[in-house]
């Protein structure tokens, strides 16, 4: 994990106290509990700030605290470990086992929430983290609010949720998860994260478009042939088979990090800065998404499992090999998608969304392929096949900015061919990103809700998802692709884009999978 680099710009938050609904899960000791250690080692946390973790299992506090110590040294930076501050922040987390289901575990909870701001001077100010499948999440919200931990203590204090994905598990569980959280909480006091939006470079691609004058005049359907976003992972499915084998690709990575990823590419510039401006108009894209016909789905949205294959002498299992995951499991580890945004600016403009596990390498880009100049002059000296210039936004790894342009060979002959100006962060100098958890937290606490999903967004983009859930499981002739483990996915993907002279682009080399392509 990185160093906060927000220490110039933040304000520090009022005092408080988080609870962790789920604290003994993997979110906490992997993200919650480093990112908050970098923010206090960072100076921004309150000084009165503590942190409850609430779960079922009996663990004393002091075991639990041992845990937390040993995820910060998994996690953060070697030189926060060294400032000796670590016993000092572990001294305001204790651990408070409770059931989910039960009032009683809540009316006590209560109990212990009084006492610390009369102990610490949290000043009643509380952050409940839902850190828990979602089936349980309703039933949480229902008892902070049958105790009500739901209000705000005072006029001048506050009281938030956090929520984790997945925000249901379709439409119709969204809907109603909805309506049961807000049975107790007002909107504004309900934060959804999307942790895509918490990183640097996402929230970059609204400072490229909207700070530079360049690049918005072409920004429309006149100047731009298609948009490509890839996000692939070389890592499988872990041990995470009990969440993913009924998640699959479509849910866990499409209807939230890269529809989002999608509108801020193709929202209009909102008109100030703020929470509900930029929600409004990421909204809009999203409800101008086509709404996909179940006929088109064969054709439009495709879906791959990998199989097993040996990369390098090393033979990787395939997805129904994977620990949990039932032989003749039909999740898929893959989609690609095309789709169009029915609105002036994209009319006509495919966007294709590439997403999977056990490709060939780890890496989240935006694609943008400009059209072609109006006639071609340098036909005959031309070394390219064709010259459309290309924006590649980076998010990860090695974040940064790279457009691609026809220039002139130097020399005496006239010879064409395309070249890259590239910009990383890490030319900026020793910029430490914040990671997307330590800045998604300080917001909440902040009560920024600029890069949280709003309800009428998390709806609008299941009902995108919600006609390619339904023809998947109507019509089991769609086929479910394999690929082998290591390579970018279905062949057949590559036909989505296919046929006017463009293909995905690769950002490494294919590892040469050994496994066969078949369906499965
Ligand atoms: C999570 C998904 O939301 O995002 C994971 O549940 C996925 O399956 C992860 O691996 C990817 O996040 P990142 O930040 O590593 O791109």
């Amino acid at each position: 994990m990185q160093h906060s680099g927000l220490v110039q710009t933040v304000q520090v938050p009022q005092p408080c106290v988080m609870v962790i609904f789920g604290a003994s899960g993997d979110l906490t000791k992997r993200m919650l509990i480093p990112s908050l250690y970098e923010l206090y080692s960072a100076g921004l946390l309150p000084e009165n700030f503590s942190v409850i973790g609430f779960a079922r299992k009996e663990i004393p506090t002091a075991e639990f605290r041992d845990s937390m110590r040993l995820a910060i040294g998994q996690h953060c930076q070697e030189d926060f470990l060294k400032s000796g501050k670590v016993n000092n922040f572990l001294d305001n987390i204790e651990y408070f086992t409770g059931k989910y289901d039960d009032q009683e575990s809540f009316h006590a909870l209560g109990k212990r929430l009084m006492e610390i701001d009369a102990e610490k001077d949290t000043g009643g100010n509380r952050l409940f983290y839902m850190s828990v499948p979602y089936e349980a999440v309703a039933g949480i919200a229902d008892n902070l609010g049958k105790c009500r931990l739901n209000k705000p203590v005072s006029d001048d204090s506050w009281t938030r949720v956090i929520f984790e994905k997945p925000f249901g598990n379709d439409l119709e569980s969204a809907v109603s998860l909805n309506r049961q959280i807000t049975r107790y909480f007002r909107e504004e006091q309900v934060f959804r994260i999307d942790h895509y939006l918490g990183k640097e470079t996402v929230q970059n691609i609204l400072v490229t478009r909207f700070a530079n004058g360049i690049f918005e005049p072409l920004w429309n359907r006149n100047y731009i042939d298609h948009v490509e976003i890839t996000s692939s992972e070389s890592i499988g499915i872990e041990n995470r088979a009990g969440y993913y084998d009924h998640t699959g690709a479509l849910r866990d990575m499409v209807q939230n990090h890269l529809l989002q990823l999608l509108s801020y590419i193709a929202m209009e510039p909102p008109a100030v800065f703020d929470a509900k401006a930029l929600r409004d108009e990421s909204l809009k894209v999203i409800q101008s998404l086509r709404p996909y016909e179940p006929s088109e789905v064969r054709s439009m949205v495709i879906r791959g499992q990998y199989t097993s294959s040996v990369i390098k002498g090393e033979v990787l299992p395939g997805y129904r090999q994977e620990e949990g995951v039932p032989p003749d499991s039909r999740t898929e580890t893959f989609v690609a998608l095309k789709t169009y945004i029915d609105n002036w600016r994209w009319g006509g403009v495919p966007f294709y969304i590439r997403t999977g596990k056990r490709m060939p390498t780890r890496v989240t880009e935006i694609v943008i392929h400009f059209k072609s100049t109006p006639y071609r002059l340098f036909t005959d000296v031309d070394d390219i096949a064709q010259s459309y210039n290309q924006l590649v936004i980076r998010i990860q790894p090695d974040e940064g900015i790279l457009i691609k342009f026809a220039m002139k060979v130097p020399g005496t002959e006239l010879k064409v061919k395309n070249v890259d100006m590239d910009f990383h962060y890490s030319d900026l100098g020793d910029v430490d990103l914040p990671s997307a958890y330590e800045k998604l937290l300080l917001d909440c606490m902040l009560g920024n809700s600029t890069l949280f999903i709003r309800n009428d967004q998390v709806v609008a983009s299941w009902e995108f998802i919600q006609p390619v859930l339904d023809a998947w499981k109507n019509d089991s002739s769609i086929p479910l692709q394999g690929y082998p483990a290591g390579t970018w996915g279905p062949e057949c993907a590559d036909d989505l884009i296919a046929g006017k002279d463009f293909k995905w682009r690769y950002p490494c080399r294919n590892l040469e999978g050994e496994g066969e392509y078949c369906e499965l």
